[in-house]
């Protein structure tokens, strides 16, 4: 499933992020410790991360060797802006995530420049590391720490026969940690980020299931001061997005709560948000789950 643009029009690129501080907000509790910080680089982690620095500038050279020039076996996966590559540092220790964005213009920028600059200021352990990227010529490049499991996508709905279903703890736990992951941008964080774009490929797994967010390309600077929402061209994905900010196009952080409603159903049903192979009434998972839980219910209360 892809992600959609609308209707309407959108700020500059990268404004949204360049606003944003890095400091947490002082009245919020303290951002939790970045247990990625704790050990050296070349030991393996809980999460699988690295230590924080600033991003890293890489050339299109040093990214084509890490990839074996982008070879078909080292794909890890395709999303809506681009490939997916595991590759490997000089040094060979270090083992990374590729992510070439398509050459289709301004939106493809834009998504690059907002990813750089969030990604670059917002740290926490439930946050995919952006390790650097590469802006040479027209090529866009991001380079992430490698998440070893993939995505909760690859788990709970495209898993290959061989693999086993996750089970109830590990779910409960993707659930968990990335509910932290939402609750640092939209509490924590100064000012507030909406990140726009909560779905289970979005969601990617380290040992254990350690769930950490990634694709920051859509997200957006919530509102502050007096302000409820921020206006804005209506992005995200089908299945996904909140009805009311489909509609408005006015954009809270309730609506990557509604969002993070419909992954928590997923991962107790199984069941796909949209599902066109599914009967008439149960293609749509929210939908389905009101008919039906409402059927449960006393008539008194409905
Ligand atoms: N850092 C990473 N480590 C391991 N696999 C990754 C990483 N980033 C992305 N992937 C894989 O590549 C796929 C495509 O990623 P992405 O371009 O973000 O598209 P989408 O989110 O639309 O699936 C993901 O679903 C995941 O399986
Ligand atoms: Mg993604």
């Amino acid at each position: 499933m892809s992600c959609f643009p609308c209707s309407g029009s959108s700020g500059k690129a990268g404004e949204d992020a360049a606003a944003l501080s890095p400091s947490p907000r002082p009245s919020a509790a303290k951002p939790a410790p970045d247990r990625s910080n704790s050990r050296s680089s070349s030991s393996v982690r809980r999460g699988g991360s690295i230590p924080h620095g600033p991003a890293k500038i890489f050339t299109f050279r040093e990214l084509a060797i890490a990839t074996k020039n982008f070879r078909k076996d080292c794909l890890l996966g395709e999303g809506g802006f681009g490939r997916v590559y595991k590759g490997h540092m000089e040094n060979g220790q270090q083992v990374i995530a590729v992510k070439q964005l398509d050459r289709n213009g301004f939106q493809g920028n834009r998504e690059f420049l907002v990813e750089v600059l969030m990604l670059s200021l917002l740290h926490h352990p439930n946050l995919v590391r952006l390790i650097g990227y590469c802006a040479d010529g027209d090529q866009r490049l991001l380079v992430y720490e490698y998440m070893l499991l993939g995505s909760l996508e690859n788990h709970l709905h495209d898993r290959p026969p061989d693999r086993e279903p996750l089970d109830w703890n590990a779910r409960m736990r993707i659930a968990v940690g990335a509910a932290k992951g939402l609750e640092y941008l939209h509490d924590k964080a100064n000012p507030p980020v909406i990140y726009r774009d909560f779905k289970p490929s979005n969601i990617l797994l380290s040992e254990d299931y350690y769930p950490k967010l990634s694709d920051f390309g859509l997200a957006k600077l919530g509102p502050v001061g007096e302000n409820t929402h921020v206006s804005t061209r209506v992005m995200g994905t089908y299945g996904y997005c909140a009805p009311e900010y489909a509609m408005t196009g006015q954009l809270t952080v309730k609506s990557d709560v509604y969002s993070f409603g419909v992954v928590f159903l997923e991962l107790v049903t199984g069941r796909r948000a949209i599902d066109h192979t599914k009967p008439d009434g149960e293609s749509n998972l929210v939908a389905w789950v009101r008919s039906t839980a409402l059927s449960y219910l006393p008539s008194v209360l409905v």
